[in-house]
């Protein structure tokens, strides 16, 4: 029977988010520590912990059919990769820095100048459509290092928090792309296997759906329902059940996580009380 093969990073940031992703769609895999390849027990799944950059080029050669990956490896290893779901986890972007107590106005500050990189096809690229010619430098790690060292005058590297700029006294000054962790897939996976994929896309679907959505209950007296209804989206329209006591009614509805605070604030003021806000495991639709 047909297994889809998942590449993800072996270590490093996208690890433990990608593995809570899998076992969260319903899927049990074994972790064996240093083990390189698992399969899964209750799904046709096969998990290859991989090196982050060789993963590109797995996907490229169809070793892998599909591989959680950072949209900034991809956009320096695998433009000709394309991603079919944005994960919304390891969120992070990458960026120009200079030291600290340099003066920058704007790109042109590179012209001629070096830059330490893990990243040279997209600095090259972003500072060449800007008309902008500088000196690579491949580094492959503490990139942040360099300028401190007399390597280099600027870096381009992984922002996240941006506290190891901090640490080493050093700027962000310009934002080359923003990045997020998705699903890649390979030009060559096969028919049998791509209906494996829309499964397993449909799982993902429904947790990422999950993840963004609360569940939200309230008491409502009656005559303020319909304002109070009026705020709430929910899927179809919320659901309102009499209560106990006469003149009131219980709403249950989902909300967007991301407008969590503005709504019960908005239905504090319309005469909500009592209102719970639960997490949705899965979201189906
Ligand atoms: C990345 C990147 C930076 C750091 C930025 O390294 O190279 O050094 O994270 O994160 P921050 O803005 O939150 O401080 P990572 O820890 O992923 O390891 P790496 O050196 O293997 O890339």
């Amino acid at each position: 029977m047909s297994k889809l093969k998942i590449a993800i990073q072996k270590s490093g940031r996208l690890n433990e988010d990608s593995l809570k992703l899998i076992k969260e769609c319903g899927i049990s895999i074994d972790n064996g520590k240093d083990q390189l390849k698992a399969s899964a027990r209750n799904f046709p799944l096969e998990v290859f912990y991989l090196r982050n950059g060789d993963i590109p080029q797995y996907l490229r050669d169809g070793v892998v059919d599909v591989a959680i990956i950072g949209e900034n490896t991809l956009v320096e290893k695998g433009t000709d990769i394309s991603f079919i779901e944005k994960l919304g986890f390891s969120k992070c972007r990458v960026s120009l820095a200079v030291p600290k107590s340099q003066e920058y106005s704007n790109t042109n500050f590179f012209n001629g100048k070096k830059i330490a990189t893990s990243y040279p096809n997209t600095v090259s690229n972003y500072l060449e459509q800007k008309g902008v010619k500088t000196d690579i430098h491949l580094i492959n790690g503490s990139v942040e290092i360099a300028p401190n060292i007399g390597l280099a005058d600027g870096i381009c590297d992984l922002v996240s928090s941006g506290s190891t700029l901090f640490k080493n006294n050093l700027k962000e000054v310009e934002v080359i792309l923003t990045s997020e962790a998705v699903l890649a897939v390979s030009t060559k996976i096969n028919n049998e296997t791509q209906k494996i994929l829309d499964t397993f896309q449909f799982r993902i679907k429904s947790v990422l759906k999950g993840r963004n959505s609360r569940y939200v209950l309230l008491n409502a007296p009656n005559d303020k329902l319909e304002d109070i209804i009026a705020v709430l989206p929910g899927m179809k329209s919320p659901t309102v059940l009499p209560l106990a006591k006469e003149g009131w009614s219980s709403v249950h509805s989902v909300i967007n996580k991301n407008q969590f605070w503005e709504i019960i604030d908005e239905l504090k003021l319309k005469g909500a009380e009592g209102i719970l806000v639960c997490p949705i495991e899965k979201m189906v639709v």
